[in-house]
């Protein structure tokens, strides 16, 4: 990476402005996964521990018109504090007077949280001024938001424009890990993606095709793909509007892209709907039989990707393979986990629900890199440069 980190420089007796994602997925007040917290700890002890303070700043959710208890970041303040196993100081606000009386008076050692940066209208609209106030609470901003990095925002780009401005260890990671994917791949590369819709990840297969050897394509963006073949999809999602998007990628792919051979059938998108193992070898022959719809991928397509995957050094995978929040169309999603578990290969599982897949099918630790950005990632993957990465100083 071309950026500077928190180890270009002097920590000692600063204040560090510190830009991490907390946006966790909470209930009843609480937080119930903190993945992202945890992975913002090693930059944050890191600079503790080289003589600093912190201020810490994140969004959570997306909270419409000024500050809402129920976006309030207290819950998150706590839980990094159990982790910390230190008192976290939680502002009650994202600028202000006492919020600059607050980050003036810290120690080094000291922690202290933000309130939601989406509490402030001009947030989202990186307003360079909300971004002058926020830069008045330290002397160094660290970015380590890679999960926010694809925002322009005040408290992503606009402040690293009036501090210096590098980024945190877990910025640097995911940089690292996916800019295998898109810099000079390990050979052979396989990606895998999937997800419900096509024209959300069209730039991304455009991108990926361009540096990996086999792409496979499943979930249900497969369907439009399956459809540009000329199967009869019957009641199967698809995205008419990108039959003609999906047919010309093909063209341009050959046989580096791959589609399924078979696949998990309902009658109905239900939990509890009847199910059957369809073959879809030749198109205006195996079409999907009136009255049904594919769910997920069938046996023989899992066994295709696992021999395409034995050989492969790195891997990328984005976006399940089926419906699987419903345990009968999880087992293609669960099935490319394990694949992927045992392969050998580089792992890199691109964020979002590929993630809570790996997590589910209980092999999240043996992949080689799991994101914490859905977004972020996937326009990573894109190729598209990330406003909270350009912002930084280079080395
Ligand atoms: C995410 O969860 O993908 C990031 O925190 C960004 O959130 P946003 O899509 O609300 O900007």
């Amino acid at each position: 990476m071309n950026k500077k980190t928190v180890r270009d420089v002097d920590l000692k007796g600063k204040r560090v402005l510190m830009r991490v994602d907390f946006n966790v997925p909470m209930a009843d007040g609480a937080v119930t996964d903190d993945k992202r917290i945890r992975a913002a700890l090693p930059t944050i002890q890191y600079v503790l521990e080289h003589g600093a303070s912190v201020v810490l700043m994140s969004h959570l959710g997306r909270p419409k018109g000024g500050p809402d208890p129920e976006f309030s970041l207290k819950a998150a303040a706590e839980a990094l504090g159990k982790l910390l196993g230190k008192d976290v100081k939680m502002a009650p606000a994202v600028i202000g007077t006492e919020v600059e009386e607050m980050a003036a008076a810290l120690e080094p050692g000291d922690v202290m949280m933000l309130e939601n940066t989406r509490f402030e209208k001009g947030e989202e609209k990186n307003d360079l001024e909300l971004a002058q106030k926020l830069a008045k609470l330290g002397d160094i901003y660290v970015n380590d938001a890679f999960g926010s990095a694809h925002r322009a925002h005040s408290s992503t780009e606009g402040v690293a424009r009036y501090l210096p401005a590098v980024s945190g260890f877990l910025m640097e990671q995911e940089l690292e890990y996916l800019g295998r994917a898109t810099g000079n791949p390990e050979r052979p590369y396989v990606a895998i993606l999937g997800g419900a819709k096509i024209s959300d990840k069209i730039l991304v297969v455009e991108n990926l095709l361009k540096q990996c050897d086999k792409l496979l394509i499943g979930g249900g963006m497969a369907n439009t793909f399956l459809k540009a073949k000329g199967f009869d999809m019957a009641d199967s999602l698809v995205e008419g509007g990108s039959v003609e998007i999906a047919r010309r990628i093909m063209e341009t792919a050959g046989d580096k892209l791959v589609l399924p051979v078979d696949a998990v059938l309902a009658n109905k998108f239900e939990a509890e709907a009847f199910t059957q193992v369809w073959s879809l070898r030749e198109p205006g022959v195996d079409g999907v039989p009136g009255g049904w719809r594919i769910m997920d991928i069938g046996p023989k397509t899992i066994e295709l990707c696992g021999d395409i995957l034995k050989t492969a050094k790195l891997v990328v995978w984005n976006g399940p393979m089926g419906v699987f929040e419903m345990p009968k169309f999880a087992e293609g999603t669960f099935a490319i986990a394990r694949l992927l578990a045992d392969s050998g290969a580089t792992t890199v599982i691109g964020g979002g629900d590929s993630a809570s897949a790996v997590k589910k099918a209980g092999v999240a630790k043996k992949m080689t890199h799991v994101s914490t950005g859905g977004g972020a990632s996937l326009e990573f993957l894109e190729g598209k440069e990330l406003p909270g990465v350009a912002a930084l100083n280079d080395k």
